[in-house]
């Protein structure tokens, strides 16, 4: 199985385009220790030739022209792209769904509350019903992923609900401390080949509960939600007025967040995705950086490439 980072940052990207972050700024002047990230999505094939996107991006346009991988290969007109499945129906991970449009059969999984929000938002009527499958993605069953025409992938997948909060622009303040959060709105994936190779997939995830270290533990390959070092890093730094927690992101760094969390859980490879911009593992070199590396995680970059 390959498995390609398409985009590696959280969304709005690095540098994100109105922010004045020290982290922003030195990316955008090409500081060598601070290269560019386009938002959350990985790419995953199990015979290179047809691929499952994880997420679909904003930046997908620009991520297909970058992966050769995922270029047109014959007739007038083809993709290699054979399917999408979505962990959440957050802008920067469905809002590359408008990039597949122009009549290309494709097939997209997501949790009955994903497609609800998709069906909530006329404008993904662009993708034709006629070629374009909708297909559920039912919590704790594992579905083998097809393209439209229902030839398999090769790759199964495993959805389960993680700790989370619903997409930004469905938050409904009046409904309590979750903003109307159910379960299904954030999904964990574990992607399988029939050779029963596997990893795991959480760009977002709010907390790491018994049920999930459990689920995790000993994995081969864990991407994980990266998006903050701590919990209130964009009120500090000016940009922001919200927690992690407040977003649906457990941090990285202190008594809580993820470093200390997986420490026990005895996960082979460990690799930190959805990064947002002010997060300070993203320079290289930074104390931060330094210290995820020697807990044994990896910080994911545009055109990591890994084969399971
Ligand atoms: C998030 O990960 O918290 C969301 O992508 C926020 C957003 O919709 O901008
Ligand atoms: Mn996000
Ligand atoms: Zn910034």
């Amino acid at each position: 199985m390959q498995i390609l980072v398409l985009g590696s940052a959280a969304g709005g990207g690095f540098p994100q385009w109105n922010c004045n972050c020290a982290n922003c700024c030195r990316a955008r002047a090409g500081d060598p220790a601070a290269p560019p990230r386009t938002q959350s999505s990985l790419a995953v094939s199990a015979d290179g030739e047809r691929w499952l996107l994880l997420n679909a991006s904003p930046d997908l346009r620009q991520q297909i022209l970058v992966n050769p991988a995922l270029h047109p290969r014959r007739g007038a007109r083809h993709s290699p792209i054979a399917a999408v499945v979505l962990s959440n129906g957050d802008v920067d991970h469905v809002a590359g769904l408008l990039t597949l449009r122009e009549n290309q059969p494709l097939a997209v999984y997501g949790s009955d509350r994903i497609h609800a929000a998709l069906r909530g938002n006329s404008v993904f009527n662009v993708l034709n019903p006629a070629v374009v499958a909708r297909r559920p993605l039912a919590l704790d069953e594992r579905l083998a992923v097809m393209a439209f025409d229902g030839t398999e992938l090769g790759l199964q997948v495993t959805a389960f609900a993680v700790p989370g909060k619903v997409a930004l622009y469905m938050e409904n303040e009046k409904a309590g401390p979750g903003f109307g959060t159910q379960s299904g709105d954030t999904i964990g994936l574990e992607i399988r080949t029939d050779e029963e190779r596997r990893f795991f997939y959480l760009p977002a995830c709010a907390s790491l509960s018994p049920d999930l270290a459990g689920r995790l533990r000993a994995a081969p390959l864990v991407f994980f939600d990266g998006t903050l070092w701590q919990d209130d890093e964009m009120i500090s730094m000016g940009v922001g007025t919200k927690t992690g927690r407040r977003m649906g992101h457990m941090s990285i760094g202190g008594g809580e967040g993820s470093l200390a969390a997986f420490a026990s859980l005895g996960v082979q490879r460990r690799i930190y995705v959805h990064i947002n911009n002010t997060n300070p593992i993203l320079i290289a070199g930074s104390p931060e950086r330094v210290q995820v590396e020697a807990a044994g995680w990896e910080v994911a970059y545009d055109g990591m490439e890994t084969r399971l």
